[in-house]
């Protein structure tokens, strides 16, 4: 768990110039990647991309027509292959779908290419936050708690792989972003 810290502007440039590959968040729906993710961009004065946006983008349709009209596995075939040219761009942050990094292909072109961060929080703050947006396919075959229980469970190994692990609850993104600065900081 890593607490936010007070950074001057000096130092934040400092961390941004050693920081020589994309910063890619990955996690649950719900956590605040995109989010988070805008905020450290800026922090590092660098730029930021939404995989899920880009998907949206190239197939001109949202993630849910995508589920709906070609299923999941289709989904995953174009998120894996967006994700690869997302790397390969450079971007500076990246925030990726929920189960981007589950994908075994996917999760070893960013631990190679990329910093993933792994933000993680608990059930009750993933269960309110996802529930102020319809727009996520998987939760809407059940009950959402019981759902991001179960993604939580199946999929926290992989996540557990990445370079570097924020815990952030309910916390502010803000802070949040700050923490994730931290972390890198102790990592790199
Ligand atoms: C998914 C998460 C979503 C989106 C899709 C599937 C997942 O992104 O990619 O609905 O499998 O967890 P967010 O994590 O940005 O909500």
């Amino acid at each position: 768990m890593t607490h936010a810290t007070a950074f001057t502007p000096a130092e934040i440039g400092g961390l941004a110039r050693r920081i020589d590959r994309p910063v890619v968040l990955v996690g649950l729906m719900g956590v605040g990647k995109s989010t988070v993710g805008r905020r450290l961009a800026a922090l590092l004065d660098t730029d930021f991309i939404d995989v899920d946006e880009e998907i949206e983008r190239a197939a001109d349709r949202s993630v849910s027509e995508i589920f709906e009209a070609h299923g999941e596995l289709y989904f995953r075939a174009g998120e894996r292959r967006v994700i690869a040219r997302l790397v390969e761009e450079g971007h500076g942050v990246i925030a990726t779908g929920g189960g981007a990094f589950v994908d075994p292909e996917t999760r070893a072109l960013i631990l190679d290419r990329a910093i993933a961060v792994w933000l993680d929080c608990d059930i009750d703050t993933l269960v309110e936050r996802t529930a102020r947006r319809d727009s996520r396919p998987l939760l809407r075959k059940g009950d959402p708690r019981a759902i991001l229980t179960q993604l939580k469970d199946q999929r926290g190994d992989a996540y557990a792989e990445a370079q570097v692990h924020v815990v952030t609850d309910d916390a502010p993104h803000t802070e949040t972003a700050l923490s994730v600065l931290s972390a890198i900081d102790a990592w790199l």
